[in-house]
């Protein structure tokens, strides 16, 4: 070796340990090897990553850059000047969910990024590898040249391996909900949803889809994309190349910004998240959304009782009665005009009514939409601003006679805020509200944001809405209380850091099968939500219809399942309270309690564990949850428009017991269009280790309950 080739060589080795040249590529495992990012730079200095399952590319290289306003773009020119790897494998236990514990193990990567010249702006890409997916964000230091910025775009690519299966709903900025699409990727086609009915604000600005959303490969393995801790930044949709099976973030925008977000560092993005899963029901059992938040931020949350609720709410959406005490609007249809005489729903005599049929059925919450002024304002105003009072009851309900009775009947009454998507009105109340809430014993609030949002040129899903639901979700923890948001930004598993976030909405829910011109919601509905938007947290669902058909009501309007599959609904739609939302009345069944709402009273909402017995994406799944507390089992199974018979294995109860076990099922004529209300009971003892062969009927489906015996 001359003395040139010991120097140059000597100089490769300083610039390697201080990173001044092209680093090989980093990569990243998750702790059972099997999950695998690759990030690198090109010879531009462009940043990419790569992901994969076992030997398979899941994502193929991906540029990930930003747009700014009045800067240059963060796009290339970059060079590696630190990396640094972690591992961490913990286990936290959450105040109420859908297991007691959950184990949080992953491995993860720093990779610290510098422009080679210029302004040598910096940004951290950490990636997190776990077994159940993979995760990244960008992380901006505090720097000289980088301090005030405004997103106009976030251009994190996802290059897809193929002409992936996709169920999916349009990147909609002010509402998810739309129904599940299923199709090929390339057939995507998010603005032909643009003139859905039925939608109080719908805004699809171009080809792109909401997350979460779930794919399947030709090689049959499951992906699903979204972000978690979703926090001072834009809620991101994915638009979508058909020919290129590419995704790229689209973040919801706003008009009055100019941009997508404004931002002063140091900040850190939401996590962009890939779930990988070799069965569908994996996705389900997935963790990862959660364990990328923050530890709890609010400490004790046993203000919050995890509960079934009924209310004054089906009822005004079946037309039988209204929100408002003039009965002037047609709140089904978000229209004004007469509509007939008053028929309020919220009185004193109803809200006892409900109170009565709860405390006498095992079910401990109370809902009373329609109980404040405002209503009647509401849908003839340009100008929501001012309009609900959300401490004034209206004169024919008696605020305190209602709290009184249920206090005394074991009731807790659940306070509903609809906002009318004026934010602003509901800031300056909030404090007032909570105090009002706390000082009648209220811990829980149903909040509700229908229309477009007011300032104008701001959208549900936009940073400036994501900071409002934030504001909220904080000033109800600062005064103990719950919120279940409507009408919601996404969930992202804040609920870790803010376990009085207990659920949401953000689907298209039982509501719609009320009134929607569509024809509501079909027997493969949730079957898909299972796999979709539960991947994200709780859902306020709103199960329990038995009047399947409501004909007295609505002709045209109708449930699409059977009977047996909205019992089965209080197992596989996770959420710590579940509606019993049919009218006390349609409860009823020649003089007496409706056989089917025992499983009802005793199913559980709190669990110690959960476990996907079997499912396919919009087709059929079975989910199996044991009750916290008493140990109980519950397991529920639905299906689809296809008819199928289940076989299950019952190896999650515990050796050497016994237990009786009682199954709510279809009848064998039943049939979600024809014969939807037929059912059968069975009473049987099992052990474990039985087998069962269930037979779900079209739209079918079945609830078991399992006690152990003395
Ligand atoms: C929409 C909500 O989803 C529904 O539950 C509520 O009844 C209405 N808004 C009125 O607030
Ligand atoms: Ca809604």
């Amino acid at each position: 070796m001359n003395k040139y080739y010991l120097l140059s060589f000597m100089l490769v080795l300083f610039s390697l340990t201080s990173c001044e040249t092209e680093p090989e590529s980093l990569t990243l495992s998750s702790p059972d090897g099997n999950n695998q990012i690759t990030f690198d730079l090109t010879e531009k200095g462009e940043p990419f990553y790569m992901v994969a399952h076992k030997n398979e590319t899941v994502v193929d290289s991906s540029f990930m850059s930003f747009e700014l306003k009045d800067l240059p773009a963060l796009a290339d020119n970059f060079k590696v000047t630190a990396s640094q790897v972690e591992t961490l494998d913990e286990t936290w236990e959450m105040p109420w969910g859908e297991q007691l514990e959950v184990r949080n193990n992953y491995n993860g990567l720093m990779v610290s990024l510098e422009e080679k010249d210029g302004e040598k702006r910096k940004v951290n890409i950490h990636f997190k590898a776990f077994n159940d997916g993979v995760a990244f964000r960008y992380e901006f230091p505090e720097q000289e040249n980088l301090k005030d910025i405004l997103i106009l775009d976030e251009n994190t690519e996802f290059n897809l391996t193929g002409d992936h299966t996709v169920w999916w709903i349009p990147g909609d900025w002010d509402i998810y909900e739309h129904l599940y699409n299923e199709t090929k990727f390339s057939e995507i086609d998010a603005l032909s949803k643009r003139d859905v009915p039925d939608l109080a604000a719908t805004y699809i600005p171009e080809n792109a889809v909401n997350t979460p959303v779930t794919m399947k490969t030709n090689t049959g393995l499951y992906l699903s994309f979204h972000e978690a801790d979703l926090t001072n930044y834009a809620g991101m949709t994915l638009k979508v190349d058909p020919e290129n099976h590419r995704m790229v973030s689209e973040l919801v925008g706003s008009e009055r910004l100019g941009g997508k977000a404004q931002l002063s560092l140091p900040f850190n993005t939401p996590w962009r998240t890939i779930q990988i899963a070799e069965k569908a029901g994996d996705l389900i059992e997935s963790k990862m959304t959660l364990n990328l938040n923050d530890p709890n931020a609010i400490g004790d949350v046993s203000y919050f009782t995890p509960m079934k609720y009924v209310g004054i709410w089906w009822e005004m959406h079946i037309g039988k009665s209204t929100w408002d005490m003039e009965g002037s609007q047609d709140m089904n249809t978000w229209t004004t005009g007469k509509v007939g005489s008053s028929q309020h729903g919220a009185t004193t005599e109803n809200a006892k009514r409900y109170i009565d049929f709860a405390s006498e059925n095992g079910i401990k919450g109370l809902l009373v939409e329609g109980w404040n002024t405002g209503w009647d304002q509401w849908l003839n105003s340009e100008d929501r601003e001012g309009i609900f009072d959300f401490m004034t009851p209206y004169a024919d309900y008696d605020f305190d006679e209602v709290m009184r009775y249920a206090n005394e009947k074991g009731v807790e009454v659940i306070m509903h805020h609809e906002t009318s998507a004026a934010p602003l009105t509901y800031e300056k109340q909030m404090e007032e509200a909570y105090n009002f809430m706390k000082a009648n014993g209220m811990n829980s609030v149903k909040t509700g944001y229908v229309g477009k949002i007011i300032p104008k040129g701001e959208y549900h899903h936009g940073q400036w809405m994501v900071n409002h639901y934030q504001k909220v979700l904080e000033k109800a923890a600062e005064k103990k209380i719950a919120v279940n948001a409507h009408e919601p930004i996404k969930a992202t598993g804040k609920r870790r850091t803010y376990p009085n976030a207990i659920a949401r909405e953000g689907l298209r829910g039982q509501e719609f099968n009320a009134w929607s011109a569509d024809g509501g919601n079909p027997p493969d509905h949730l079957p898909t939500v299972a796999f979709t938007r539960m991947l994200s947290g709780p859902i306020d669902f709103t199960p329990g219809v038995f009047n399947i058909k409501f004909e007295e009501y609505k002709k045209d309007n109708r449930v699409s399942t059977t009977l047996a599959h909205q019992l089965a609904l209080y197992v596989v739609i996770y959420s710590p309270i579940q509606m019993a939302c049919d009218l006390p009345e349609h409860y009823m069944l020649d003089g007496r309690v409706h056989p089917a709402f025992q499983f009802i009273t005793d199913v559980g909402v709190d669990w110690q564990q959960s476990k996907v017995l079997n499912g396919e994406v919009g087709d059929f799944v079975t989910i199996a949850r044991q009750e916290r507390k008493t140990g109980n089992w519950f397991v529920g199974g639905i299906t689809d428009e296809n008819e199928r018979t289940l076989n299950l294995t019952l190896d999650f109860l515990e050796d050497g017991k016994t237990y009786s076990a009682n199954v709510y099922r279809d009848a064998e004529d039943a049939h979600w269009e024809t014969n939807p209300q037929a059912y059968a009971i069975e009473a049987m003892e099992v052990k474990k280790g039985d087998q069962m062969d269930i037979r779900l009927a079209p739209g079918g489906g079945f609830a078991i309950s399992i006690v152990e015996k003395e």
